[in-house]
């Protein structure tokens, strides 16, 4: 009787044991679901099949290639760049291919490009014009200008690509992340191998974005730029988890502009695509530049290729060395607030004349132009 008692109770604490075990079991098994809430739910890519995201998993299938977008990556690991010869900074590849199976292949070309040239109504005088007159003419099929107004006259006179976002002219994160999203879509929609994105304040020098593009491959994951800080961003983390947990990225400047393969841009459409890009910035509560910086680096694990041939109106341009600057990739000027920041190159033209210096570089690049001053025997320097 005292033995069997024992025995009982014995029996009932073993399998109370049993059943707690298979709670705890349980927990992880359930737990996807509840997050899922807070997970982006992209729409159906449109660009083809070979694109599918299977949401609570965090597996991402790029053709035959998996990308597992699961486990934080150590912030430790951000940024140990290597030097190339390009005065590029750029971190190994993961898992892509050599590099030099594809540069005999084919070779890159200009065409090859999307240019997104982002601007606003009030800025296609003042501004934009200058860009046609100049790099804009050489690569008139391949940029695209995002504003956010209709310009027939302009459309029709130089015969410039202009798109008319409709997205709010106003200098507000909502607006600009708007165009970016407008940007990424005719991008995806062009079939081009690269998608580079410029202010309209850039000047882009395109014998040396095409060189610089040539060292690498669009299938790979290339995400290029100038890093507008010499530290990462943090930022809290509401795309893949609730907002306690905080995330480290760096980011290229959107000012200087920015390049990314067509490889890595397909990677990003479910954070991107058709609207997604406005939703994803509103989660992280950033401008339109860091989210794409975000996406790539904190959700899609891809390190920003360092390359300071970008430059934007916040750098000190005065201090570029004038036989650097025709191997630039982007060049700027600085505006109403600092006339006197820009570039030290001399030509036939004075400051009067080309304040922005834009166009003696563009007559340095291209002296055949029929605006540009016929040289002096004597070229002086
Ligand atoms: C902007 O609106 C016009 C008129 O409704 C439309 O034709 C055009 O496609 C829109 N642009 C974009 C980029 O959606």
């Amino acid at each position: 009787m005292h033995i069997a008692s024992v025995g009982v109770s014995k029996i009932c604490f073993l399998f109370s044991l049993a059943f707690c075990g298979l709670l705890l079991l349980l927990i992880p098994a359930l737990q996807p679901s509840v997050r899922q809430v807070d997970l982006p739910k992209p729409r159906p890519a449109q660009m083809g099949t070979s694109h599918r995201v299977r949401v609570p998993g965090d597996f991402l299938h790029a053709g035959d290639k998996e990308i597992i977008t699961g486990p934080k990556r150590s912030s430790a690991g951000l940024g140990k760049p290597i030097k190339t010869a390009l005065g590029a900074r750029r971190t190994p590849e993961r898992g892509v291919g050599g590099l030099s199976e594809y540069r005999s292949r084919d070779k890159l070309e200009l065409k090859d490009i999307f240019i997104a040239v982002k601007t606003t109504r009030k800025y296609h005088k003042s501004r934009l014009e200058l860009l046609i007159q100049t790099w804009v003419s050489q690569a008139k099929e391949q940029t695209y200008i995002f504003t956010d107004g209709d310009d027939k006259e302009l459309q029709v006179r130089t015969g410039a690509n202009i798109i008319n976002t409709n997205c709010s002219a106003a200098h507000t994160r909502q607006a600009l992340c708007c165009k970016m999203s407008v940007e990424y879509d005719k991008f995806i929609e062009s079939q081009r191998k690269w998608f580079c994105h410029v202010d309209d304040d850039n000047y882009v020098i395109l014998p040396s974005l095409l060189r610089l593009l040539s060292s690498y491959h669009h299938s790979q994951d290339i995400y290029l730029g100038r890093p507008s800080l010499d530290h990462p961003i943090e930022a809290a983390e509401r795309v893949k988890s609730d907002g306690s947990v905080s995330v480290k990225f760096w980011f290229a400047t959107g000012g200087a502009g920015f390049c990314i393969s067509r490889g890595l841009a397909l990677k990003m459409s479910p954070w991107a695509s058709l609207g997604n890009f406005i939703s994803t910035a509103e989660k992280i509560r950033l401008p339109d530049d860091c989210t794409i910086g975000y996406i790539i680096e904190a959700l899609l694990e891809v390190t920003l290729t360092h390359t300071y041939l970008f430059h934007s109106h916040l750098e000190n341009l005065q201090k570029l060395p004038t036989d650097t600057v025709l191997e630039q990739v982007t060049l700027s000027y600085g505006g109403f607030e600092n006339r006197r920041n820009v570039v030290n190159i001399a030509g036939e033209l004075s400051l009067t004349e080309d304040p922005t210096r834009f166009k003696t570089v563009h007559c340095l690049l291209y002296p055949d132009t029929e605006w540009c001053p016929k040289l002096k025997p004597q070229h002086k320097n």
